[in-house]
C-alpha cells in the first residue's frame, strides 16, 4: 500500500538508536526526507550515511529537544534546507527510574524537561510551518507506562502528559490538516532499557503479562508511526494507540 510520503520531509528526534532508528529506517523506506536529530551527532550520522548509501534521503542533526532555542535552530535549519516539514515524530526521551522515597527533583526534571517539554518545544517551533503549509503529521511517543508503572512516577507523569498534550493540540491544530496522535510501546528491547538498573524486573513483568509471546522490536513502533504519519490517515487525530504485544 502506497503511504503517500515520498518526498514528505520527515524529523525523528532520539533518531540515532532505538526505536527512533527504527522509525527513520521505516520513514526512509517509504521515501520520506529523513532527518535524524539526536543529541549524540555521531550515531546519527552514521545512520545517514547508511542510508544515503542505500539511496534514501536522509541527513543528521545534533540537538537538544530540551532546550527552547537550540530547538528553534534546529527546526529553522531543516525548513531552510528543505522548504517545509511534514512529519514530526516526537521520539527522543529516556527513564530515570526510582521509589518515589528516593526520587531526586534532577531526576524529575530531567525526565520531564526531555518527555514532557521537549514535545511541547518541537510542536511550537514546528507549528508555523505546518500552519502555512495546511498539512502536518505529529506523532508523539508516549508510553504504556502512561497507565502507571512501578518506580516510574516521573515516567508516567511526563508520558501521561504528551498523551493530554497530544489531544489539546489536535484540537487545536485540526482546522490546518494537521492530525496529531500519540503511541504507547510497551517493552521494547532497545540497548537503553537493557542498561537500566531495574531492567530484569520489567523484563520479568512484561513476559508475564504480554500475551503477543515475544520481545516488542523498534519496527513494531515503526509500523504505528507509518499509520499516523501516511497521507491516507488525515481524518485520525488526537489518538493514543498501545503497541504493547496485548498488555494492558
Ligand atoms: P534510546 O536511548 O535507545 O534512544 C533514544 C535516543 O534519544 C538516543 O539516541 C538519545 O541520544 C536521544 N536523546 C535522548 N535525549 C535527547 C535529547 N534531549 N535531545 C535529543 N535527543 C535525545 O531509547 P528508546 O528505548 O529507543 O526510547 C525511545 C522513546 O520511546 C523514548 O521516548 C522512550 O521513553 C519511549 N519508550 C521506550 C520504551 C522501551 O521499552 N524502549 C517503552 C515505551 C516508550
Amino acid at each position: 500500500m502506497d503511504l503517500g510520503i515520498k518526498g514528505d520531509v520527515a524529523v525523528v528526534t532520539g533518531g540515532a538508536r532505538g526505536i527512533g532508528a527504527g522509525i527513520v529506517r521505516g520513514l526512509a523506506a517509504e521515501g520520506a526526507k529523513v532527518v535524524i536529530w539526536d543529541r549524540d551527532l555521531e550515531p546519527a550520522e552514521e545512520l545517514a550515511s547508511e542510508l544515503v548509501a542505500a539511496g534514501h534521503e536522509a541527513f543528521a542533526v545534533r540537538g537538544d529537544v530540551a532546550s527552547g532555542e537550540e530547538v528553534r535552530q534546529v527546526i529553522a535549519g531543516v525548513v531552510e534546507r528543505f522548504g517545509g516539514l511534514h512529519i514530526l515524530v516526537n521520539n527522543a526521551g529516556f527513564s530515570l527510574d526510582g521509589p518515589i522515597t528516593e526520587m531526586t527533583d534532577e531526576q524529575w526534571d530531567r525526565v520531564n524537561g526531555v518527555c514532557l517539554k521537549g514535545v511541547f518545544n518541537t510542536c511550537r517551533a514546528a507549528a508555523p510551518t505546518m500552519i502555512a503549509q495546511a498539512y502536518g503529521r505529529i506523532v508523539n511517543i508516549a508510553s504504556r507506562a502512561v497507565v502507571g508503572d512501578v518506580n516510574k512516577s516521573n515516567y508516567s507523569a511526563a508520558k501521561a502528559g504528551v498523551v493530554g498534550f497530544t489531544r489539546a493540540l489536535s484540537q487545536e491544530l485540526g482546522r490546518h490538516a494537521i492530525t496529531v496522535n500519540a503511541i504507547g510501546p510497551g517493552l521494547i528491547h532497545t540497548d537503553r532499557v537493557k542498561t537500566t538498573p531495574f531492567y530484569a524486573d520489567l523484563d520479568r513483568r512484561a513476559r508475564e503479562m504480554t500475551p503477543i509471546q515475544r520481545p516488542g522490536l523498534p519496527e513494531d513502533i515503526a509500523d504505528a508511526v507509518l499509520y499516523f504519519a501516511s497521507r491516507r490517515t488525515g481524518f485520525v487525530s488526537g489518538e493514543m494507540l498501545f503497541v504493547t504485544g496485548g498488555r494492558h
